[in-house]
């Protein structure tokens, strides 16, 4: 953080209160923004995190009618649900607010009526899809048809989900109505229209200083200046969302504004400023919101999912600009950061909210603790990519570095102290070398950890974190404290004592992804204070002195077994299933290229072969070089298997390898065939004999 800022606002996407929440939800905007708010807070910085429901919006009275219930019904129970699942997620907001709320409604009019009378809004009559069976305008998503761009039959009004085009709905192709199913007519309607044109030259420069802003937010943005940005309609003819009111600010009445209410994306981004509002009013000091909103010391940074960007990076800020135009006093700061999230896939698909094709997350709360779905999703975050969730992975993230490595750890050395010494942290003598690495290591953790959440770097933090425990392990191991117990006391204490620092640090360090472990530690650990009070950046000078009583030790993270995981697995296979087999949706499988004839298959010579040697091509993140035993020769092959092994899990395995392929020279390094692998577009596998057979036998 650069030291010019003094206070942080950070937000997640208000989501629609029109579902329950999946983990695709989760990932996007909460759950990174929930670890750096945490870490901030231990940091000991000035920091508030601010979210709420979007109540308003097509996506809300659509779903209300899907459901039979009025659109108030619906936010009122989806509000309640989503709020608990975040709650038992450990989503650690400062507050939680509703657009329907009041305050909201009088913040997004404020806003409405300061470029009303400073008219930079257009008000103009325009055509728009109208419905005639249902006598209504057919506002956003209420209309469906042809994406013109990338001839998606399935777009919708406002945006085109397969090529992310944000489309006026004049233009989709074919037309149909989500009402009533029929084909709709263009009518004549009154709108007043944001002139995002006019901001075009003030976002540009503005979003140039961003250099170091992540490549999908930037290039959304240039993609959008290329197009050139056109003015765009931020009310609708709706009778759910926030009025538009009907004078101005000289108390003149406004013509036209019946039966119409704002844009929900106008409004909901407004939705922050309002949350942050009904925030100081709880803390009992109600001008509390300005300092967050209005100094330009404030850092503000919104976490949202890919799809949100334009809203964040182009509407939101437009909005501000136009607000703060012709002002001295009261103007708002614009955004500092958007860590844009990619999408999480599932078990290799799309998650589909329709078709049940998620992981929800109250079904998993049922069944599992919450940290390590955080470890696991944050251990994978699409910080750059779309990333894959699988339960596999689950499993194994919990059973194999949750239980075995960080929960052995903590478990093994509390467990050993409590045993041997009384309950008690013994008094270490002088330090050997081993010991004063340990304590180093701690101290280069808080730092890394900590440099990697400052930068968004969230998988990278979680990792090195992973890596704290690792070492500890390897320090315990290698310490022997079982033997010097009675061959060198000194020495068992030592360790003993390093140990519980270690566990103590990692209490604190784990916080911002596993709360609740956290505090599970320190249980054990007996600490007086609390572990959310601590100071990140004292982790290592703050120590458990000897003589400390430890707590009562507990098992920090359950192995899963494979019948939980087959279960669930099965469930998602099962819907997966049905989709294919009523025809109606594309099918995850490749399609198959052309037939061949068997002699066209019989030219490709293909031998097994041992891998002797394996190592990364420098400069690349791609490839390795192999050398392999084809049986009568040795040869040299480059495959582009690094994202998937590393040179030393290849070394020993036999391989199957094109052998008659004509030489190539791949990045400057010669390679003699090709090694056969199987992928699915996610994962990647070397293909292996089924048993160990002999170099350069034939496939056939
Ligand atoms: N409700 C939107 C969604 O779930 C996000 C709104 S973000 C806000 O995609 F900034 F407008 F609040
Ligand atoms: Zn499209």
């Amino acid at each position: 953080m650069k030291k010019d800022f003094k206070r942080i606002l950070v937000t997640s996407a208000l989501p629609y209160a029109n579902g329950p929440s999946h983990i695709g939800r989760l990932t996007g905007a909460y759950l990174p923004a929930d670890i750096y708010v945490r870490y901030q807070r231990m940091m000991k910085r000035d920091v508030v995190y601010i979210c709420g429901s979007d109540e308003h919006g097509v996506p809300i009275t659509i779903q209300a009618e899907k459901e039979g219930v009025t659109p108030q019904q619906l936010v009122d129970r989806y509000n309640a649900m989503i709020q608990d699942e975040f709650f038992k997620m450990g989503i650690s907001f400062d507050h939680y607010s509703r657009t329907s709320s009041l305050i909201h409604r009088e913040t997004a009019q404020e806003f409405f009526l300061d470029l009303l009378g400073k008219a930079i809004l257009r008000k103009k009559p325009e055509m728009q899809w109208y419905d005639e069976a249902a006598k209504m305008y057919l506002s956003d998503r209420y209309v469906e048809g042809t994406c013109p761009i990338c001839q998606n039959a399935d777009a919708r009004g406002d945006q085109c989900e397969k090529c992310g085009t944000y489309l006026n709905q004049m233009q989709l192709i074919n037309p149909r109505s989500k009402v009533s199913g029929s084909t709709p007519v263009a009518k004549e309607t009154t709108h007043w229209y944001m002139p995002l044109g006019d901001f075009q030259p003030e976002l540009e420069k503005w979003i140039e200083s961003k250099t170091h802003w992540k490549d999908n937010v930037i290039n959304y943005c240039k993609g959008w200046f290329t197009q050139k940005l056109a003015d765009r309609a931020i009310t609708r003819d709706l009778d759910w969302g926030v009025p538009l009111p009907k004078q101005d600010n000289n108390r003149k009445p406004i013509e036209g504004v019946d039966g119409k209410v704002l844009y929900v994306w106008f409004e909901a981004v407004l939705g922050y400023i309002s949350s942050t509002k009904e925030w100081a009013q709880k803390i009992g000091n109600p001008g509390k919101w300005k300092e967050y909103w209005q100094q330009d010391d404030t850092k503000l940074v919104h976490f949202i999912g890919k799809d949100n960007i334009v809203f964040h990076a182009i509407m939101f800020p437009a909005i501000m600009m136009a607000y703060n135009k012709n002002k001295s006093v009261d103007r708002f700061v614009l955004v500092s950061e958007i860590p844009a999230c990619e999408f999480l896939n599932l078990e290799g698909a799309k998650l589909s909210t329709s078709r049940n094709y998620a992981v929800w997350v109250k079904d998993y709360l049922e069944k599992f603790p919450p940290d390590p779905l955080r470890y696991t999703l944050t251990s994978n975050l699409p910080e750059n990519k779309d990333s894959d969730f699988s339960w596999k992975d689950f499993q194994a993230k919990n059973n194999n570095e949750l239980a075995d490595i960080l929960g052995n750890f903590v478990n093994r050395s509390l467990a050993f102290t409590i045993k041997n010494f009384d309950g008690r942290v013994p008094a270490p003598g002088a330090f050997s070398v081993m010991d004063n690495d340990m304590l180093n290591e701690i101290h280069r953790a808080q730092i890394e950890v900590g440099e990697c959440i400052e930068n968004f770097k969230f998988r990278d933090a979680c990792r090195r974190f992973m890596d704290l425990a690792r070492n500890a392990n390897k320090y315990f191991n290698d310490s022997e404290p079982w033997k010097t117990l009675k061959s060198d006391r000194a020495k068992c204490q030592n360790t003993l004592y390093v140990s519980v620092q270690v566990v103590k640090a990692l209490a604190v360090i784990m916080h911002p992804f596993m709360p609740f472990t956290s505090e599970k530690a320190w249980k054990m650990l007996n600490m007086k204070e609390q572990v959310v009070g601590q100071n990140w950046n004292q982790v290592s000078e703050n120590r458990v002195s000897a003589g400390h009583i430890l707590g009562d030790v507990e098992i920090l993270f359950t192995k899963i077994e494979d019948d939980m995981i087959l279960r669930e697995t099965n469930a998602l296979n099962q819907i997966t299933e049905n989709k294919e087999s009523d025809g109606s949706k594309p099918s995850k499988m490749q399609p198959l290229s052309n037939p061949i004839a068997i002699d066209d298959f019989t030219k490709v010579d293909m031998r097994s072969a041992t891998v002797l040697q394996c190592e990364k091509i420098d400069g690349t993140s791609k490839l390795l070089k192999l050398q392999l035993d084809l049986g009568g020769e040795k040869r040299q092959v480059v495959s582009g298997l690094a994202e998937y092994y590393k040179p030393d899990e290849l070394i020993g395995k036999q391989v199957i390898v094109v052998a008659n392929l004509k030489p190539a020279k791949i990045r400057g390094v010669e390679s003699n065939g090709m090694i056969l692998t199987v992928g699915d577009g996610q994962n990647v596998k070397i293909l292996v004999p089924e048993n160990l057979i002999a170099s350069g036998a034939k496939v056939s």
